[in-house]
């Protein structure tokens, strides 16, 4: 039996996707990585992942798994030739909602989106929340740690995860779904499948704290600020939902690429959007709006980033007391080219985008990204490093951390099946 035909005999031909079929998962959200497959498969069951996985071990073959394809640093379409994408679309199982625990079991492919549904139908929330929440799946959150825009409230996923199940390089699976609040029998390997972007199983399954919905009667601010240090001043307020900062240029930017009105009365250097429960605290000297629809200003930065072709994608954090030094520096590192600024305030993680920069041309990023590691920061904050960042782990990674990651993914893939050139090369 062939490769396809091991595949077809563990998930049915009808999901054995091979020619134009194939084409939608071989290129990443953004269209900046293409890649090559033998074969997209699609297995609708755990046991079918582990027969896909089995199957590509006999045909020497290695995997990248795949979610909603929205990541943006590369890992989830095939790095090289020859490998087959696994699309978690049919592993979108979402269990009974446990209101006493607060807790609940999605398959992997369930969308982010379906899954707010799924908890606010039964009274209760789902901690993470991000602009491609209709697309991304709770593995792809998982398998990357997502962050997005209410870290500040119920912290990244990796707080909302209380076990996974997965199915590891050599076709075995783990499975922790038993949701105990507290465990302490031996290696954590749920949390070492969190964020670890593919390379050492796919995850089929995830066990997931639910959190109380946000107050009804929240107050949505968009305000104007004279500086990075102002907007910081506004962090120490109760009842915090969001908080979320877009740097001037990149105000005009969404503005002007996606029609919309400008949403204040006068430019200002800083924005912040602040959800709270209560009325927000704001700064003397601001200027502000309070409408929920304010939202888009800061949630459709990506589109209107993306209207400037394929921009460099840049997704650091730094201490928050480096964060205005940060700001102000990075103008000097990125020319000759534009950039443009906007991220997450409360975490210290700002996206910062080259625009104008050849696609090949790591220069700029080293010179941002060296900036950021000579400030105790982060190479990446919630995006991961895909095939993207991985020259650049070592700045924010010793040389005894990246041998001890090494270690761990040898021990569980010595083969390098799982998603190579990703994370580690
Ligand atoms: P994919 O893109 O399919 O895969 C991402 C990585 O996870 C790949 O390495 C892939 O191999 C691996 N993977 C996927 N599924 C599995 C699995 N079941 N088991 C093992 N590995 C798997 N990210 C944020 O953190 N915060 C944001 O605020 C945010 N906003 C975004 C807004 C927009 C408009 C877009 C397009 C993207 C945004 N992202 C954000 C990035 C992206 O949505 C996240 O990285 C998300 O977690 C990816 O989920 P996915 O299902 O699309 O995964
Ligand atoms: C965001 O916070 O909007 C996202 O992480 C997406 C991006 O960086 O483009
Ligand atoms: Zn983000």
């Amino acid at each position: 039996m062939n490769l396809l035909q091991a595949l077809a005999a563990a998930v049915g031909e009808a999901n054995v996707l091979t020619g134009e079929a194939a084409a939608p998962y071989l290129t990443d959200w953004r269209k900046r990585y293409r890649g090559r497959a033998q074969a997209v498969v699609r297995p609708g069951a755990t046991a079918e992942v582990a027969a896909v996985v089995r199957a590509c071990i006999a045909a020497r073959a290695p995997m990248v798994p795949q979610g909603g394809n929205t990541g943006l640093v590369g890992g989830s379409v095939p790095s090289r030739p020859g490998l087959v994408v696994v699309s978690t679309s049919r592993l979108d199982r979402l269990g009974p909602v446990d209101r006493q625990a607060r807790q609940v079991t999605a398959g992997s492919g369930v969308r982010v989106a379906d899954l707010q549904r799924h908890a606010a139908a039964a009274g209760l929330a789902y901690g993470v929340d991000l602009a491609s929440r209709d697309t991304a799946t709770v593995g792809g959150t998982v398998a990357t740690n997502a962050g997005g825009i209410r870290v500040v409230r119920h912290g990244d996923t990796r707080a909302q995860v209380l076990g996974v199940e997965a199915v590891l390089a050599d076709g075995t699976v783990v499975s922790d779904l038993a949701g105990l609040p507290k465990d302490s029998a031996g290696y954590d390997l749920s949390g070492l499948l969190v964020g670890s972007e593919g390379t050492l199983g796919l995850v089929t399954a995830a066990r997931l704290r639910l959190v109380e919905p946000l107050p009804a009667g929240r107050t949505t601010v968009l305000a104007g600020l004279r500086s990075v240090v102002d907007a910081l001043g506004l962090l120490d307020q109760p009842d915090l939902l969001a908080a979320e900062v877009v740097v001037g240029p990149a105000m005009d930017l969404v503005c002007s690429a996606l029609g919309l009105p400008f949403p204040l009365a006068d430019r200002w250097p800083v924005y912040v959007l602040l959800e709270t429960a209560g009325t927000p605290r704001l700064a003397a000297d601001s200027d502000a709006v309070v409408d929920p629809r304010v939202w888009q200003y800061r949630e459709r930065q990506t589109e209107a980033v993306a209207t400037l072709g394929v921009v460099h994608k840049l997704d650091v954090a730094v201490p928050l007391d480096r964060l205005d030094e940060l700001v102000a520096a990075l103008p000097d590192a990125w020319a000759p080219y534009d950039g443009y600024v906007f991220g997450h305030l409360a975490e210290g993680n700002l996206h910062v985008e080259v625009a104008g920069a050849p696609p090949g041309d790591a220069d700029v990023d080293g010179r941002i990204l060296r900036l950021v590691a000579s400030m105790g920061g982060t190479v990446s904050a919630e995006h991961g490093v895909g095939t993207a960042k991985t020259e650049w782990l070592g700045l924010c990674r010793s040389p005894a951390q990246l041998a001890a990651m090494r270690r761990i993914k040898d021990a569980l893939d010595p083969d390098h099946r799982m998603n190579p050139g990703v994370l580690l090369v």
